[in-house]
């Protein structure tokens, strides 16, 4: 059981690199079964999501290994098409399996997913999708078995374009004969990377970016070597984190243009924030100014990944801010734990009114969530005194050693691991 302990009140100076991409990583680790020759990725963090994606892949057959940080699947022994119901629970991602799955052995065998607890994250467009690909899809208890022995190209129009289930029928439909169509397809950079990396195994894809995503299918997959996106989100985090701290500090490595939304409300909050290439400078010297409204959104919209760490900003901004959570129905599980911290914030269904304080103060605080986790990793670094925060395992889902990061920009974090 790790916790963090935080002495806030530090400014940030120093330039980190972006990690890969979580969000990127898994769906590719999900294809990497689609095909029996060897897949490399590199650069692929480590972070628990990761870990347990692994270990769903070996349950498959799947052999993982690591070398340095590069992790290479071969899935030739790949023998089952069940997911162990542990493991489906313990990530959300495993549904995305259920594509890749269904491609390769024609079924597939899951239980409902876990993952972070924001919201009733339903699954049914992914079901839907696979139906309109003539799966067939039994329910039992939380399990769901699905026969794909007559599975054939199809069109498919998402109510709501879900990251998710657009990944999941892109792989599902790789090496389907004929062209199957995803319409309203969620637009969001790591579906552009799913694209990429299923072509570069041989697939033909094309649209994605847009809100149509053609796949025609292919009869083979080969392996290949590939690095992941760098992670926008860990990117926000930092930027964010600067804002809220204080300081001056590059983000390099990543893709300015992936967060184009965050880097307008930074200079709307009186950040001076510039980028160029690969890289995104950020100062921040006077007192953050609100930023009146945010709601979040499908991409290129506002992430709903940012807005517990945009919280934070808007916790200690001077004047009075408005955010509006569109995508997820309590993602503001963290915001019990600002209010603990001195933070002076209403929630009314999926708004929160933040009326900004000058400072924040240290308190025994908890993690519920990935991201807000994140958020309350951001207050402790502002905060006087110091912050006790637990659920520290929420955070290592996302962040590969997100306290080591930190340190490194001249915060005064340490991990405190407790043995159960
Ligand atoms: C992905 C990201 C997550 C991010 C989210 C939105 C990964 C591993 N996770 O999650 O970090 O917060 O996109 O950008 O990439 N929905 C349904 N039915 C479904 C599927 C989704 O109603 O079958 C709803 C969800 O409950 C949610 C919304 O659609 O309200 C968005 O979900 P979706 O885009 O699918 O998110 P995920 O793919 O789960």
């Amino acid at each position: 059981m790790d916790s963090y302990l935080i002495r806030g009140g530090k400014r940030l100076y120093g330039t980190v690199t972006a990690q890969a991409s979580k969000n990127a990583t898994l769906p590719l680790l999900a294809a990497s079964v689609l095909t029996e020759e060897p897949v490399g990725l590199r650069h692929v963090p480590d972070i628990a999501d990761v870990r347990n994606m692994t270990r769903i892949l070996q349950g498959l057959g799947c052999k993982v290994s690591w070398q340095g940080d590069t992790l290479t699947v071969d899935s030739a022994c790949a023998d089952t098409c069940r997911v162990p119901r542990e493991l489906s629970k313990e990530l959300r991602s495993s549904v995305f399996l259920l594509g890749s799955i269904l491609s390769r052995f024609g079924c597939a065998k899951v239980s409902y997913p876990g993952g972070c607890d924001i919201g009733l994250r339903p699954i049914d467009l992914h079901i839907k999708g696979l139906k309109a690909l003539g799966v067939i899809i039994r329910e039992e208890g939380d399990a769901l078995h699905c026969d794909g022995s007559n599975m054939h190209c199809g069109d498919v129009m998402l109510d709501f374009p879900s990251v998710g289930a657009t990944e999941n029928i892109m792989l599902a439909a790789c090496k389907l004969r004929g062209e199957t169509v995803v319409r309203n397809a969620a637009k969001e950079p790591e579906i552009v990377d799913l694209q990429n990396f299923i072509n570069a195994l041989g697939g033909r894809v094309s649209g994605a970016g847009t809100d149509t995503v053609r796949i025609e299918g292919v009869k083979h997959l080969h392996g290949i070597s590939y690095s992941p996106l760098p992670d926008r989100i860990a990117v926000g985090t930092y930027l964010l984190a600067c804002a809220v701290c204080g300081g001056k500090m590059c983000v390099e490595g990543c893709i300015p243009e992936h967060i184009y939304a965050l880097l307008i409300k930074l200079r709307e909050s009186a950040c001076k924030i510039e980028w160029k290439n690969d890289k995104i400078y950020i100062e921040q010297n006077a007192r953050p100014q609100s930023v009146h409204i945010t709601e979040t959104a499908p991409y290129p919209g506002f992430p709903t990944d940012l807005q517990s760490q945009f919280l934070t900003l808007a916790s200690v901004s001077e004047g009075t801010g408005i955010i509006v959570e569109n995508i997820f129905e309590t993602r503001y599980k963290h915001v019990a734990e600002l209010i603990k911290m001195g933070a002076n914030i209403r929630i009314k269904d999926r708004i929160a009114i933040v009326r900004g304080v000058k400072e924040l103060h240290g308190a025994m605080v908890e993690a519920h969530d990935l991201r807000g986790g994140a958020a309350l990793v951001l207050a402790g670094l502002n905060a006087r005194g110091v912050t006790a925060l637990h659920g520290v395992r929420h955070i290592d889902r996302g962040y590969e050693r997100l306290e080591e990061v930190f340190q490194s920009l001249g915060a005064d974090i340490s991990r405190k691991t407790v043995k159960e």
